[in-house]
């Protein structure tokens, strides 16, 4: 398994990942086509509804074995088609959460015949029940005020109130403008904050995730920040580039990205 860490395969994923070991993998992070004609200089946004989730289906069906018996799986979606989805990965999988993505964008006008759309539905989902799953990595610490406020003897001496609270099922993290430190040149760039909470909580230290739709390569910064290794794949030859350039930029690059095409 050690020739596939840490590299970039410049290639479709339904190909890629057939070649990777079965139970090779701690966590899967898929942010797929939503389904919507985004543009990713190809045509992998463009199907129609029942072309669109019959690939869906195929590339799941191709992934989940690479899971090990203790890993996970999230995946962006959008509201259009997590119902779907995740009848598709309940058949197959336990879901643990629904986190909404809540992107904090202004508000603008938009729509008038509907509310305006502002969330992605993310599926978190374990391939047992004996999934990893590290909370104290991810807790939030409580500010001053509030541990000040927890005086009842329930509170007094708990650990918990140190070391902070779980993150809620709402995950309220601005979209990356136009402005932002972090933004390449990607139309959905995914936030690190939000990738790296799930792999500090999903996958152990020393671990592997799996990124099937690279894009800016988000993943693969949050797995190298976290001390954790990546395998991913993504279909535009510009992305891979750009993700090499992210991955190069890390202070301490344990090793140098490679891509393969
Ligand atoms: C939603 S974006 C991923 C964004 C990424 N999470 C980030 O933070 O930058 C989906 C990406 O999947 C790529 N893609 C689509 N179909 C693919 C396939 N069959 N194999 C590999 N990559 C694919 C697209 O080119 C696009 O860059």
């Amino acid at each position: 398994m050690s020739e596939w860490l840490n590299r970039i395969y410049c290639e479709d994923a339904l190909a890629g990942m057939a070649r990777l070991e079965d139970a090779s993998v701690d966590l899967i992070i898929a942010d797929p086509p939503y389904g919507l004609g985004k543009d990713y200089g190809n045509d992998s946004d463009k199907l129609d509804t029942d072309a669109y989730l019959a690939w869906m289906q195929q590339w799941i069906d191709i992934a989940l074995p690479k899971l090990k018996a203790s890993g996970s799986l999230y995946i962006f979606l959008t509201w259009r088609y997590s119902p779907e989805v995740f009848v598709m990965l309940k058949a197959r999988m336990t879901m643990v959460n629904e986190i909404i993505w809540d992107r904090r964008v202004p508000s603008m006008g938009g729509s008038t015949r509907r509310f305006s759309s502002v969330h992605d539905t993310v599926g978190f989902f374990a391939k047992s029940r004996d999934y990893h799953f590290d909370l104290d990595a991810v807790r939030i610490p409580y500010d001053e005020q509030t541990k000040k406020a927890r005086t009842r003897s329930i509170f007094v001496g708990a650990k918990w109130l140190e070391l902070g609270y779980n993150p809620k099922d709402v995950w309220s993290v601005s979209r990356l403008h136009r402005e932002h430190r972090e933004r390449a040149d990607h139309p959905t760039q995914k936030p690190l904050e939000i990738i790296e909470r799930m792999v500090k909580a999903s996958c152990p230290p020393g671990g592997v995730v799996l990124d099937p739709f690279m894009g800016s390569g988000t993943t693969a910064v949050a797995a190298r920040r976290c001390g954790r290794s990546f395998v991913g794949f993504e279909l535009n030859p510009a992305y891979c580039e750009l993700i090499q350039q992210r991955l190069a930029e890390l202070p301490a690059a344990p090793t140098a990205p490679e891509t393969v095409s």
